[in-house]
């Protein structure tokens, strides 16, 4: 966990006031909508279809049972009951009244969370790997970067004005867990042959409606160096961004635009200037983070204890525990997610009622610790092996124990039509009947590894453009129709997917994937060819021609 200080503290407590005034001259008529806009785009507030939708920031996706707890009395007390976890490590209200904004920032402030940069062109919040400082092999906790990150650019006026949103990610393990090349900027920790910390940086990736993977523009930079290193990128981006057409305003589009070599060569050059400023960080501030944040007390536990062994002989806590339990890098312990995707429910939701028990469990067995991932699950980063029986049976209880993560029904879907003012077509009831095909968890064993993403519009927020399945709504002549693509992938290896060819409706979506399913289930090797690389290995023409060839 990560302990703000004082200066922290007091940021966050003078939004709220200064928040709260701006509402009161919003809903006094003082301030028209459009005037409001660009204020209300500073704490992570949004006009949608019914409501104000109203995104709270979890930096690096780790959260406080407390904190959850707060979240959860959002959900109740100014919301529907219920809180949508997002792909970046945010939390989302649909509900919220505007007039009862001032409070609930308010009540989340007196927990250390905030909404700032959440929304608008700016930095937005520094994701990270949900497994950071838990797992094994990783180089570092690569939340010490996230929060040194986080604290150099919130209110930094130079990057408060970008020419669009900005988006950073990092992580420290091979496996990419944290979608890093579809960042703006990618930051992988990496040594040097010296043994030396630093970062593999990556730029220009990004979804939308011109997707682009990102690419290395430096393959080794100090840790020292990151902040000059980001903000010459920073400063090339505010320059040369396209602020005149706002969908060639993100920073993917100049890289493409420019090159990656002139890119990096403008990065070069601005950073030689900056280098060996201010903006070089000195050992102590980096102590200084991380000495902020704690680590458990883990005991020497046994790497099998009898409580495992016993309950090995219940097949339900085994499917369970081989899909959604994980390695730790302490002996005797292990790293829970916990599906948000149960059969027939939008992805991502919890309940307010789930999130209080969840903090419960979470003081119970995990150190009063959860962790938020990119795919929209949560986690229980520290739980010792002994407790994994008992923990497994209270999810249950709860709903939150689906042995699903990373199968077919793990889906990421963006809100879509049902809230989302921008939509062409609705994402979670696609996602719903999804899995209510594949609800049969043998079958989806079977699959295996498969990630199906969906995005009501261009806009992406479902990332269908690397789902290894993606569905993409779009309208046409009034009706909604789906693209859909196959052999993305946002890991280490991403890839944008590629299209099986024309739309089809949105009765038949369901059908089409499981023709696409049965297609991979026929033309595999070996049970072990994920999906994806069946389609790298064969491309898109076997599957188009069994999808395609009764309609
Ligand atoms: C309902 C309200 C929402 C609206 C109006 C909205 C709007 C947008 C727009 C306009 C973009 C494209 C911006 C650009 O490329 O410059 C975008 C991107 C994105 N949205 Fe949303 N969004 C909403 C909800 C969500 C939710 C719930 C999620 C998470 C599940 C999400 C995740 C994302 C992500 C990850 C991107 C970046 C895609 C990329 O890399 O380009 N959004 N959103
Ligand atoms: S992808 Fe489109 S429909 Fe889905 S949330 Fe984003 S803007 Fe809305």
């Amino acid at each position: 966990m990560y302990a703000y200080d004082e200066i922290d503290r007091t940021l966050v407590n003078e939004r709220v006031s200064e928040f709260r005034d701006q509402v009161k001259r919003r809903l006094s008529g003082e301030l028209t909508e459009d005037e409001f806009k660009i204020l209300r785009l500073q704490n992570g507030v949004y006009l949608q279809l019914h409501a104000y939708m109203f995104r709270v920031a979890i930096p690096y996706g780790t959260l406080a049972s407390n904190q959850l707890r707060a979240l959860a009395h959002v959900a109740r007390k100014y919301d529907r009951g219920y809180g949508h976890f997002t792909t970046r490590q945010n939390i989302q209200f649909n509900w919220i009244k505007l007039a009862e904004l001032p409070d609930a920032l308010a009540d989340l402030a007196e927990v250390g969370i905030h909404a700032m940069q959440t929304s608008g062109n700016n930095m937005r919040n520094v994701t990270s790997d949900q497994w950071a400082g838990v797992a094994p092999g990783e180089i570092e906790d690569p939340r010490i970067w996230s929060e040194l990150i986080r604290q150099h650019t919130t209110l930094h006026p130079e990057f408060s004005f970008l020419p669009r949103k900005f988006k950073i990610a990092i992580t420290a393990s091979d496996h990419d867990r944290a979608a890093i090349k579809i960042h703006d900027i990618g930051l992988k920790l990496v040594k040097n042959e010296k043994g030396e910390t630093g970062f593999e940086v990556l730029v220009g990736g990004g979804l939308g409606r011109t997707p682009f993977i990102g690419k290395t523009i430096k393959h080794f930079v100090h840790g020292r160096d990151i902040l000059s290193y980001i903000e010459a990128i920073l400063r090339v981006y505010n320059q040369y961004g396209r602020r005149d057409n706002i969908y060639k305003a993100r920073i993917k589009i100049l890289v493409h635009e420019l090159g990656i070599e002139k890119f990096s060569r403008e990065v070069e050059e601005e950073w030689q200037h900056i280098r060996n400023s201010s903006l070089q960080i000195d050992d102590e501030v980096i102590e200084d983070i991380r000495s902020r944040f704690s680590y458990p007390n883990y005991e020497k536990l046994p790497h099998m204890p009898d409580e495992l062994r016993q309950a090995a002989a219940d097949p339900d806590f085994e499917a369970w525990r081989k899909n959604s339990v994980s390695p730790h890098k302490v002996q005797g312990y292990s790293i829970v997610t916990i599906s948000l995707k149960p059969i027939g429910a939008p992805p991502g939701d919890a309940t307010a009622e789930q999130m209080d028990a969840l903090a419960d469990l979470a003081d119970k067995y995990s150190f009063g610790e959860i962790r938020v991932g990119h795919e929209q699950n949560l986690a229980l980063p520290h739980v010792a092996k002994r407790d994994l029986p008992a923990l497994w049976k209270a999810l249950d209880k709860l709903g939150l124990a689906t042995p699903n993560v990373n199968l077919i029904t793990d889906i990421i879907a963006c809100p879509g039509l049902d809230y989302c003012s921008l939509a062409n077509a609705r994402s979670i009831p696609i996602a719903q009947e999804l899995t209510r095909r594949f609800a049969n968890h043998e079958l989806a064993n079977l699959i295996g590894r498969l990630h199906i993403n969906i995005s009501g519009c261009i806009n992406a927020c479902g990332h269908h453009h690397v789902g290894h399945i993606g569905i993409l709504g779009v309208e046409k002549n009034g009706e909604e129709v789906y693209q859909i693509t196959i052999g993305g992938r946002a890991d280490e290896s991403a890839a944008l997917g590629n299209l099986i060819g024309p739309g089809v409706k949105f009765d038949e979506v369901a059908d089409v994937v499981e023709d696409i399913v049965e297609a991979y289930l026929a033309l595999r090797e070996r049970p072990e060819e994920l999906f994806v690389d069946t389609v790298k290995r064969l491309g898109v023409e076997p599957f188009k021609e069994r999808v395609y060839a009764t309609r």
